[in-house]
């Protein structure tokens, strides 16, 4: 029921142009997806409402767009070079790989967090563990794999040209820390924002958009006072959880889970993720971290630059405590079609509906002429569209009968769709306005049309 519950919504996300297999034509190319043309609006929209809340609508917080490819050193100094590793091992009879963790996990239904590689491979062997592809029950030992990707910069592809595509937006946050000091004066606590892609060579990358080795990310570095750590994780937590919930995700399906000690990034001392109930289980959609001091105080030692903070009242220079809110749009994104997906069964046939929130979906307002070769309701319909399109994302359609047009719309998860019929030119000036989710019909005159939006979606 749950594999087919994600086929549905990835069959959908294609029939709809929310998000297409990635390289298609060639056969795709594993495990990467293209964002079609309600895809890119609801993403946007994503990030939008994400920016307003988090940094347009605050007074401690700044945004910052950081090249994604920084010195090499960077990521010796923030701990990625050594650090940022899975356990993988190989299936020897099939050749697949995988992380030797999740295969314990699985068996043992437990955490493996904090299992070294010989602890991991050890488990394997004594469990007899089988390789989720052939059934053998062979691996090669657990070994460390990092997974950050790496490319040359230049013409010369040699160790000294080596760079690495980031793997998390924070760095390029902290790199800057003086550089945003400078600019905007800012007074702890404050907070600088970053939405953009980052790489992570997975190694079972999976489930549709979860997990993916391109992706975006929405984080936050928030700079505070040490020893305030804790209470501004808890104001964090709180204000990450209702920003979920102002996307109009179902709350009964979200829970908090703190990390255990072993678990830990190694620039973590507390860190608790949001978890939705996807269809193949509870899966993070974000983490809030509290990064102490680590970044900071490792750049100031790898760079040579003083990334610290002159506190006035204290007429010293310290070292801010960080706390991060690390949100992923992809993530997001799915969360909302799973959540909005809806199956209505109707007197003579399944209803499929995305019941996304007004506010995100990528459509809000469809526009049909009850016949498309009358050439008298195309034309209304159209200035109606053009009308309403300088306000909000309009889509004029007359490519099928209403019946039809209001399934495509549906799926598509258009709040209202709008049809002109011949009462319209004839009689009353006024259309028919058709609400998704209760189905109900109702008669606005056009002249009164943008007053009637305007309240829906304020
Ligand atoms: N700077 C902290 C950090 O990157 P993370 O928990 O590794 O923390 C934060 O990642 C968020 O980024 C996750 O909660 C998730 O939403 C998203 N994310 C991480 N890896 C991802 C992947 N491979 N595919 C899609 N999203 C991912």
């Amino acid at each position: 029921m749950a594999e087919d519950l994600i086929k549905k919504i990835v069959s959908l996300a294609k029939r709809r142009g929310y998000v297409f297999p990635g390289s298609e034509i060639y056969g795709g190319l594993a495990n990467t997806w293209d964002y079609g043309p309600l895809g890119v609006e609801l993403k946007n929209n994503i990030k939008k409402h994400w920016w307003n809340t988090f940094v347009t609508s605050r007074e401690d917080m700044v945004g910052l767009d950081c090249a994604i490819l920084m010195h090499p050193k960077v990521w010796e100094a923030s701990g990625h070079l050594k650090s940022f590793i899975d356990p993988l091992v190989d299936c020897k009879n099939c050749g697949r790989r995988f992380r030797g963790d999740d295969l314990v996990e699985k068996k043992l239904k437990t955490s493996a967090a904090g299992m070294s590689m010989e602890e991991i491979s050890k488990i394997i062997k004594e469990k007899e563990i089988a390789c989720p592809h052939c059934g053998t029950k062979d691996f090669t030992d657990a070994r460390q794999f990092n997974l950050m990707f790496k490319t040359f910069q230049g013409t010369i592809e040699d160790s000294a040209s080596t760079v690495y595509m980031r793997p998390e937006t924070a760095q390029g946050i902290f790199v800057n820390f003086k550089n945003i000091l400078n600019t905007t004066r800012k007074k702890l606590p404050f907070g600088i924002a970053q939405i953009g892609k980052s790489f992570r060579n997975e190694i079972t990358p999976g489930n549709f958009i979860f997990r993916t080795r391109e992706f975006e990310q929405m984080e936050i570095e928030y700079f505070i006072k040490p020893g305030e750590e804790k209470k501004h994780f808890d104001e964090w937590k709180k204000l990450c959880w209702d920003w979920l919930v102002s996307l109009g995700l179902n709350e009964k399906k979200m829970q908090f889970r703190e990390h255990g000690k072993g678990e830990l990034s190694h620039y973590s001392n507390m860190t608790v993720d949001v978890e939705y109930e996807f269809p193949f289980g509870w899966g993070e959609l974000l983490g809030l971290a509290s990064r102490t001091d680590y970044d900071l105080k490792q750049h100031t030692e790898f760079s040579n630059d003083e990334l610290n903070y002159y506190d006035e009242e204290t007429k010293a220079h310290i070292f801010p405590y960080v706390v991060e809110p690390s949100f992923g749009v992809d993530r997001t994104f799915l969360t909302l079609l799973v959540d909005a997906y809806t199956e209505e069964k109707l007197e003579k046939e399944t209803r499929i509906v995305m019941k996304l929130d007004p506010a995100l979906a990528p459509v809000k307002i469809a526009v049909f002429p009850l016949k498309r070769n009358e050439e008298r309701l195309v034309k209304t319909a159209r200035e109606i569209t053009h009308t309403l399109q300088e306000h909000y994302a309009v889509q004029y359609d007359d490519t099928g009968s209403i019946g039809k047009l209001y399934r495509r719309q549906d799926e598509v998860g258009t709040p209202y769709c709008i049809t002109v019929d011949f009462q319209t030119i004839e009689e009353d000036k006024a259309v028919t306005i058709r609400d998704r989710d209760t189905m109900k019909q109702d008669r606005i005159p056009i002249e009164k049309l943008l007053e009637w939006f305007a309240e829906k979606f304020k």
